[in-house]
């Protein structure tokens, strides 16, 4: 294929030179004279593992070319990459300067061009920014519009400096974000042979999958590292203690507890980070990220309480009590803890949890009930059809059989469901339907 990459730094440069080392037929961008001064001469601008062989063979190839001129060149470009940085500015946003300034100048290049060229965003953007801002710039530039004249697409970039040569071979997958078939089927046809699965989603949805892989990999280190301070300052080896914590490829490394949805709760999760601080916190150790979890967490049943107050009605109906179903455990439920906020402030609720069966209940569920929420005892019914006869908004805390029936039975005007759990979409849609976090 013949593409252009524009911006020759860490992303670009390895981009340029690894595509012109598969046969294609590469034109790099930039605007800092050395950096195009080494390429022409075989030597690679940055620092990686393996990049100078690659670069080398590049340009005695004669299959990478570059230039500071981005013009018309670009314009019989199968795929068009841009890589140029954006940075933070001062107060932490991204700066866009440089997308916007290339949008510009892609989009002239692009006025005259006749054979569809796709313009493949791979910096880190803010989500909505190649919808709302490259799109129309390429688009009142080119005097054309994506989707007839040239495509676009969002493909986040997951190499990492210092091993950046073997991750672009080896990413984890592939994803693009775009809107028109065109523009796929072109970067597919380039990426075809890479491994990993091909993933095609909204511009947004890539986007934001960019930002997200980022803030989860900082977050899981600075975990590892708490993690780090409080064994050193107890004398255990927390290389140790994460080694086998990522032995456990069920719940610890897996996609187990990474869905967004309601609060956690129970006997165990809010009892043992309780215990983790208070160990921190007699050593002297300071863990904010941990100390953050609690606050977060609260904030997250506060924010399914507001949901329900913006409603409007009073009349409240709750699927679900104890802390998840399956199980009768009310100890520490986020859902008790909801239906406190709104007894509080004076909302008519009613309960309904298959799991949690007065008559049934025993030892220290019954004590629980009976000693720390009386208050919420009166309120649990047997019968979820009356739940749902009583109820002007319907908070789904937990999944049940009888949902699907149900919600399909009911007037849409005289019901909103506040889902906690993401199993009602679909059958409830519109203005009467509000997910937690989705
Ligand atoms: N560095 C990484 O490991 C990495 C990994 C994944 C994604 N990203 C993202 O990719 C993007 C690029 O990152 P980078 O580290 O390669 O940045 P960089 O700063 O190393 O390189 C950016 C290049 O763009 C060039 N440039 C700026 N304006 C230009 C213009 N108008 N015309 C032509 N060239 C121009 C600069 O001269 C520079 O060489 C960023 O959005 C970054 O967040 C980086």
């Amino acid at each position: 294929m013949k593409v252009s990459v524009i911006g020759l730094g860490y992303v670009g440069a390895v981009t340029a030179v690894c595509l012109a080392r598969d046969g294609h037929e590469v034109l790099g961008i930039d605007l800092v004279p050395t950096k195009l001064k080494l390429l022409r001469a075989g030597k690679a601008p940055i620092i990686e593992e393996g990049i100078d062989e690659i670069t080398r063979a590049a340009a005695e190839s004669k299959r990478l070319q570059v230039t500071d001129k981005l013009d018309e060149q670009i314009a019989d470009c199968d795929l068009i990459f841009v890589c140029v940085g954006t940075p933070s500015a001062a107060n932490g946003s991204q700066d866009l300067t440089a997308v916007q300034r290339v949008s510009e100048q892609i989009g002239t290049a692009l006025k005259d061009c006749t054979g569809y060229p796709v313009v493949v965003l791979r910096s880190t953007v803010y989500p909505g920014s190649t919808e709302n801002i490259v799109k129309p710039i390429l688009e009142e530039h080119a005097e054309g519009a994506v989707g007839e004249k040239f495509g676009l697409c969002f493909q986040p970039e997951f190499l990492r400096e210092g091993s950046s040569v073997e991750d672009f071979y080896n990413p984890p997958f592939t994803v693009i974000g775009t809107e028109c078939k065109k523009s796929e089927s072109k970067v597919r046809e380039l990426f075809e042979s890479f491994p990993g699965d091909f993933v095609t989603t909204s511009y947004s949805v890539a986007e934001m999958l960019k930002l997200t892989c980022n803030a989860f990999h900082a977050l899981k280190i600075s975990f590892a590292n708490e993690v780090g301070r409080l064994g050193r300052s107890l004398g255990i080896d927390s290389r140790e203690v994460m080694g086998l914590v990522c032995k456990d490829k069920s719940l610890n490394i897996s996609s187990a507890y990474l869905r967004p949805g309601f609060a956690y709760g129970g006997s165990c999760l809010p009892k043992d980070l309780r215990a983790m601080l208070y160990l921190a916190k007699t050593h002297d150790v300071d863990l904010p990220l941990m100390q953050g979890v609690q606050p977060t967490n609260a904030l997250h049943i506060q924010h399914a309480a507001d949901l329900v107050m913006s409603s409007g009605s009073r009349k409240v109906g709750m699927v679900g009590l104890s802390f998840k179903s399956g199980t009768d455990d009310l100890r520490e439920s986020p859902l008790v803890t909801l239906a406190e906020i709104l007894i509080g402030k004076g909302y008519e609720l009613r309960i309904h949890d298959p799991a949690v069966n007065l008559a049934r209940l025993m030892g220290a569920n019954k004590r629980f009930i009976e000693d720390t929420i009386p208050h919420i005892e009166s309120l649990l019914t047997d019968n979820l059809a009356g739940v749902f006869e009583h109820a002007e908004v319907l908070i789904i805390g937990q999944n049940h059989a009888e949902l699907p029936v149900l919600l399909g039975g009911r007037d849409r005007n005289t019901l909103t469901v506040i889902d906690l759990v993401g199993v009602t979409g679909g059958i409830v849609e519109g203005a009467a339907y509000e997910g937690v976090c989705w």
